[in-house]
């Protein structure tokens, strides 16, 4: 823990710095809901451990975290509903194991649910699913959609290398659209599927110096994204609604290239260019504030998606209390820059995510 507390000190402190140089906290604080934080539940926590994954992404440990803890840190942070997940390495924790991912994956779910029906004022949650087991995530969407009142599903840019996008995947996203289901998009480390049965090769070249969710989280949210509409995942199936971290991380300087080379070099048989991209956002994408969205990164955004896709999130407990308290500090200092219009500051704070979650 001193490790988090440190990391928490000083992205508070930066903050401070940067706060004392500009005018008071404004408008609109009060009353969020946050589609992007997690629980990190005790068996959980020892299997992933006992599966290697003791420092995940290479961050320094699995935070602590308690639904108490979890309530205490919503009201000192003005959030009213939090939807929860669970975060990276997600439940699918050894390759070729679909059993016990399925277990975990099922016991995950029941704990978010249990939370949900106890609270369900200040907890929603988006259901973990065992991929790249895809029978076992049609079975699980299914029970956690029918008998424990998931808001949406929760998936990471690759399962042990398979890709959003994946042709295996097929099914689920045919189900996922059939059933009109809302995927919250969390990205993982980057991942190459090996050559032999469960070889898998970690791409992370930096990863030595670096931990992932630093950089590599940006690139791996890119990249599925772009994956989902190279594929084509995005025009057959327009009724998922999907939720990207971080603002895209760092998809929006690449829409104009990726779509140009779409068309112009492969020659692939899409219509696509950054308009029908644009209009596929306004139609089925949401867009997180976690991190440091404020104050430069959310205008490339920007330039592709309007007010109305934008919803907060937290990531709490990976990112903890002080820095997401900071962090709020820092939105509330630029959000009427970005969105000088106060509805549409309450609409990013609580209305977007009220539609999503209403289903409307
Ligand atoms: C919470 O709301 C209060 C009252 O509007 C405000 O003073 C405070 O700055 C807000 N805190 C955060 C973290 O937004
Ligand atoms: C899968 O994991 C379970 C629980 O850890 C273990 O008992 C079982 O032997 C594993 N199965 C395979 C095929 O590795
Ligand atoms: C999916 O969306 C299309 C276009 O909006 C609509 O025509 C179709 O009925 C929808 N399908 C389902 C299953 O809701």
């Amino acid at each position: 823990m001193g490790l988090w507390t440190r990391i928490a000190s000083m992205v508070a402190m930066m903050l401070a710095i940067h706060r004392a140089s500009s005018e008071p906290w404004t408008t609109a604080s009060t009353g969020k809901i946050d589609l992007h934080s997690h629980y990190v539940p005790e068996f959980w926590r020892e299997e992933s451990i006992k599966a290697g994954y003791g420092e995940p992404d290479g961050i320094p440990g699995i935070p602590a975290w308690s639904e108490e803890a979890h309530l205490e840190f919503m009201s000192q942070a003005n959030i009213t509903k939090s939807i929860l997940s669970i975060t990276s390495p997600g439940t699918h924790l050894t390759p070729g194991n679909n059993t016990h991912a399925r277990r975990l994956t099922r016991q995950c779910n029941e704990f978010a649910a249990d939370l949900k029906r106890r609270r369900p004022e200040e907890f929603g949650f988006w259901a973990a699913l065992p991929l790249p087991d895809v029978e076992g995530s049609l079975a699980e969407l299914a029970y956690a959609l029918d008998h424990l009142d998931a808001d949406g599903v929760a998936v990471f840019t690759n399962a042990h290398g398979v890709y959003l996008g994946d042709e295996s995947l097929t099914p689920l996203f045919k189900e996922l659209d059939r059933r009109r289901v809302t995927v919250f998009v969390h990205p993982t480390s980057p991942c190459i599927r090996g050559a032999h049965d469960h070889g898998l090769q970690p791409a992370s070249p930096l990863a030595e110096f670096y931990p992932n969710p630093m950089f590599e989280y940006f690139f791996e949210s890119a990249r599925a994204v772009t994956n989902l509409f190279l594929s084509g995942t995005t025009d057959t199936f327009p009724n998922i609604t999907y939720i990207i971290s971080h603002a895209g991380g760092a998809l929006p300087p690449i829409i104009e290239r990726f779509t140009q080379f779409a068309s112009s070099i492969l020659g692939l048989p899409l219509e696509i260019n950054s308009d029908s991209v644009k209009a596929a956002f306004a139609r089925s994408f949401y867009f997180d504030l976690a991190g440091f969205v404020f104050p430069d990164q959310i205008y490339g955004l920007l330039r592709y998606v309007g007010a109305r896709s934008i919803v907060y999130g937290s990531d709490y407990p990976y990112t903890p209390a002080p820095g997401v308290l900071a962090i709020a500090g820092m939105i509330n200092e630029h959000i009427d820059e970005a969105f000088p219009d106060p509805r549409d500051v309450q609409g990013i704070f609580a209305r977007n995510a009220r539609r999503i979650l209403d289903r409307v």
